[in-house]
């Protein structure tokens, strides 16, 4: 197995993502390992997780930087300084400029919580069930200045039943986030997959991408 590749976590809250993302690189076989979880709001409650796991933590507080370009600069120095090779959003509530996007451009991932190229943006779970929609669920893809695009790695489906709330939908979801994220970032970090303009092929025979749960 090749070198582990060195990941940084952006979060803004609870981070259950961020927490699957850790628990599966505890595993020393993982092609992942997780070096810093940066959070822009001190008070996310993910950043107690990720320091119980000996986990390297930094706040990035957007308030307190003047410019969008001041806050993404200081994010990367911080990526940086702990040596990050791969960037996971998770949760991360902070729309990136154009030029931190390019600079973390196929090395830099997200999970969005529909199957996408359907309902991007807030309010997915409200969105699918005003729509009636019988499918929903979750997609892992590189980040693009465009928000909630990119060539796709991952999505996992869930059924979407005739009693769900938006509260009931979303923990189905969020179930299927944590199997989908951890195995998107494992595909990445081995060298898996490759992006070719803006699709992603597999760079190993026999495997489908996106990935795709169940
Ligand atoms: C998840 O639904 C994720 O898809 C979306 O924001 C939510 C974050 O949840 N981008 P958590 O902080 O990972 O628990």
């Amino acid at each position: 197995m090749g070198a582990r590749k060195k990941t940084g976590i952006l979060i803004s809250g609870r981070g259950s993502n961020m927490q699957a993302l850790v628990k599966a690189a505890r595993d020393p076989a993982f092609p992942a390992e997780i070096v810093v979880v940066i959070s822009n709001r001190a008070s996310a409650s993910g950043l107690d997780f990720a320091k119980a796991e000996g986990i390297a933590t930094e706040v990035v507080d957007h308030k307190a930087h003047a410019s969008r370009e001041a806050f993404d600069a200081e994010l990367d120095a911080a990526l940086k300084r702990h040596g990050a090779e791969l960037v996971a959003c998770a949760g991360f509530m902070r729309i990136m400029t154009e030029g931190f996007v390019q600079r973390w451009r196929d090395r830099m991932i997200n999970i969005h919580p529909s199957l996408l190229p359907a309902y991007k943006g807030l309010h997915t779970h409200e969105r699918a069930l005003a729509d009636k929609v019988t499918r929903h669920g979750c997609s892992v893809h590189f980040v693009r200045s465009d928000v909630d695009s990119g060539p796709l790695i991952a999505q996992a489906s869930v059924p979407v039943l005739k009693s769900d709330t938006p509260e009931t939908l979303a923990a189905r979801v969020l179930d299927a986030e944590h199997k989908i994220y951890p195995r998107a970032l494992a595909v990445v970090a081995s060298g898996a997959v490759r992006v070719e303009g803006e699709t992603l092929v597999a760079a190993k025979p026999g495997l489908h991408i996106p990935l795709t749960i169940p």
